[in-house]
């Protein structure tokens, strides 16, 4: 097989949405499989790559040859992606983290009231796993984080991309039919401080291909 792209590197994914609980059996989460970083976790270790895969709560089976840490809530994946990236190259931020988690988690499963009074839930906002690495001064992987838009996708994820201080950023229009949650096709666009490239729709297993061609020479180049 010809040379491989990522032979000896050491990549992070985080994949799946987060789920964040308000009581022992309810939480808040988003419709998000993780087939993307699945994929992404699966092309990195073809191409060579030593995997640590940070999984959300989804249906998945692990990829060959990756090491998978499973979690629950932000807060968790925030600890377990800190930890998997003081020891990596390039780090992919392909998860769903749920942007607020609630204010308090109740021991005791919460009740319903005896009258119908409205009830109100307090959130907090979680922290942001992949600005937080990608603003690290020391031992920074090269980091690239996702973006789902509706409207203005190039310029929201570049807004993203800056804002975030990524090195590279993959935007998906999630309104266009058959693309981006739960679907097993895809259509980005690729973009860093050097402009951008749109990537056709694809299956996720063949963009994620691609996307870990890209990354791996633009990790190269830094
Ligand atoms: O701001 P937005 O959620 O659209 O940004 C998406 C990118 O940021 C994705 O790469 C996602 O994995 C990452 N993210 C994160 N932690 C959060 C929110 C988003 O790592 N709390």
């Amino acid at each position: 097989r010809p040379q491989q792209s990522l032979a000896g590197r050491k990549v992070t994914i985080t994949a799946g949405p987060t789920r964040e609980a308000l009581d022992p059996v309810r939480y808040l989460s988003n419709h998000s499989s993780g087939k993307m970083g699945f994929a992404l976790a699966a092309a990195a270790q073809r191409a060579g790559a030593e995997v640590t895969l940070i999984a959300g709560p989804v249906n998945l089976a692990t990829p060959a040859g990756v090491k998978r840490v499973d979690v629950t809530g932000a807060l968790e994946m925030r600890d377990a992606a800190e930890r998997a990236a003081d020891l990596c190259d390039i780090f992919i931020g392909a998860a769903a983290v749920a942007d607020f988690r609630p204010a308090e988690v109740a021991e005791q499963k919460i009740k319903k009231r005896d009258d119908n009074s409205e009830e109100t839930l307090a959130l907090i906002k979680n922290p942001d796993i992949v600005a937080g690495i990608a603003a690290r001064k020391e031992r920074r992987p090269f980091t690239v984080g996702f973006a789902a838009e509706t409207e203005k996708v190039v310029e929201h994820a570049q807004g993203k991309l800056a804002r975030k201080k990524l090195d590279m950023i993959v935007a998906n229009d999630v309104s266009v039919a058959d693309s981006g949650f739960n679907s097993d096709r895809n259509a980005v666009t690729v973009i860093d401080a050097n402009g951008s490239m749109a990537l056709p729709s694809a299956l996720k297993t063949e963009l994620a291909e691609q996307l870990i061609e890209i990354i791996a020479a633009k990790a190269q180049k830094q």
